[in-house]
């Protein structure tokens, strides 16, 4: 169907007199005794196009093509309505592609989130989901432009994996086959299966980035992965988009460094090419968004010793939930109150103590701590979980034995320790939480198409 995308007339001026054809959904209706006003969105940008129906002229319009939610293909003059200093379309020709009855679900102006949460296929025709999967995609292209850039290849990880890598069973099962009695044994059972072994949904593909990072030096994922944790939060979904780096010849610091600059890339990036929906944003939903965005992007974030932010945390002046010792693994409001209260900034905590840190994480000389890094921003938290990775084959070996993980079922991993092992790091973003940090979307529900959570899928 030839047509012009609506983004283009309200943005061109090369259109103006000319003949167009738009095609749309009806957004509102006004009608008065000579002339009527409709305003059309076809998904091309967050604005509407206002198309413009004189009555006398244009005799025959069906009636359907004013109800709200209604598809529409609409020929007509292109011209500069001074008032509102906007293009709109004098229409000539109007034809009802798709009628839109009286029990659509968005008559009302403003619906709340919750209710929109409740019809997935319906709310991306509302202006909120207009900006907020626009966003999404232009912030997706930007992850990939600055890989690319630096020379990074990209690799696609397997979703299906037998090896668990951040552990603590959290892990999605994969079968084809259900349990039954008729099995002696797990062992037997799992042997049954698909794969002839346990397997699940990855949870991140680090291992096996880790694995084309020995020899590509430098690579990224950007996938979903998969969590089946009881963590019915604003923040954590089931299926989320991960974002991972893997970086040979790279310790800690070269990590915290390509980190800003990637986090400062993506944010440039949005706010150069997403005005109107950043402006939205900032009226609806985060007053101060811009200007939180803009001194991301003009100042250097903070990078604090967890043990530091440990005495930060018992000497503040604050109630916690959950009480802070030197070894405790840090909850969100801990971390809330870091990157909030104490330094108003993003902030990469390092140096974790090894007992709540994931086996693969380098041993610090300290035999304490591990040279890892977790990015806190305000309002939403940990959006970035990374370390230099354990390149000594025996160090991995005892951080493995010590939490009882099977070393047979790590062969290959322990393999790039035997040959050619390099230091080595990388990190892990979590795509939906870095939109909600720019967006200013309270809820992660609402930056993914359809949400996966606990108890809920549609
Ligand atoms: O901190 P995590 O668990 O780290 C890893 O998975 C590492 N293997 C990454 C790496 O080093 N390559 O997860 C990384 C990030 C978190 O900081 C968070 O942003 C996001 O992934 N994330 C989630 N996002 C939404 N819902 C969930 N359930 C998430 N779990 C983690």
């Amino acid at each position: 169907m030839k047509h012009t995308d609506i983004k283009e007339i309200i943005e061109k001026s090369d259109y103006l007199g000319k003949t167009v054809t738009v095609c749309g959904w009806v957004r509102t209706a006004r009608d008065s005794k000579n002339v009527a006003f409709l305003e059309l969105n076809d998904g091309s940008c967050l604005n509407h196009l206002q198309i413009v129906i004189d009555k006398a002229r244009l005799t025959d319009v069906d009636v359907e093509a004013t109800k709200l939610g209604a598809s529409l293909k609409v020929s007509g003059k292109v011209v500069h309505n001074d008032r509102n200093d906007t293009n709109e379309i004098d229409a000539e020709e109007i034809t009802v592609l798709g009628i839109c009855p009286g029990d659509y679900p968005l008559q009302k102006k403003f619906q709340k989130l919750e209710t929109l949460r409740e019809m997935p296929h319906i709310r991306v025709r509302t202006n909120t989901f207009n900006a907020v999967f626009r966003v999404r995609s232009v912030m997706a292209a930007a992850i990939h432009r600055f890989f690319q850039e630096r020379g990074y290849v990209y690799i696609n990880t397997p979703l299906i994996t037998g090896s668990d890598c951040e552990g603590a069973g959290e892990m999605f099962q994969v079968t084809t086959i259900g349990y039954s009695k008729d099995y002696d044994s797990e062992e037997e059972y799992y042997a049954n299966d698909f794969f002839g072994q346990k397997t699940g949904l990855s949870v991140s593909g680090q291992l096996e980035g880790e694995i084309a990072a020995m020899g590509l030096g430098k690579i990224y994922t950007f996938g979903p992965s998969f969590r089946a944790e009881n963590s019915n939060t604003q923040r954590h979904v089931a299926e989320f988009w991960h974002v991972e780096p893997e970086i040979a010849f790279c310790e800690l610091p070269d990590l915290i460094e390509i980190a800003e600059d990637m986090i400062k890339y993506i944010v440039r990036d949005y706010m150069e090419k997403c005005p109107e929906e950043l402006k939205f944003f900032e009226q609806r939903f985060e007053k101060g968004l811009t200007e939180k965005l803009l001194s991301v992007v003009n100042n250097d974030f903070a990078v604090v010793d967890y043990t530091d932010a440990i005495e930060e945390l018992k000497k503040a002046d604050v109630k916690f939930e959950f009480p802070v010792e030197w070894g405790c693994d840090l909850q969100s409001e801990h971390e809330r109150y870091i990157t909030e209260q104490v330094y108003k900034k993003p902030v990469f905590l390092i140096n974790y103590p090894k007992g709540i840190k994931s086996f693969y994480m380098k041993q610090n000389d300290d035999g304490k701590t591990v040279a890892a890094t977790d990015l806190l921003v305000p309002g939403v938290g940990e959006i970035i979980g990374g370390s230099e990775r354990e390149a000594d084959y025996d160090k991995l070996v005892g951080a493995m034995k010590d939490r009882g993980m099977k070393l047979d079922d790590y062969s290959a991993y322990l393999d790039l320790r035997k040959y050619g092992s390099v230091p080595h790091a990388g990190f892990g973003l979590g795509f939906e939480r870095i939109i909600m940090y720019c967006t200013g979307m309270a809820n992660i529900r609402d930056v993914i198409l359809y949400p996966r959570t606990v108890g809920s899928i549609r």
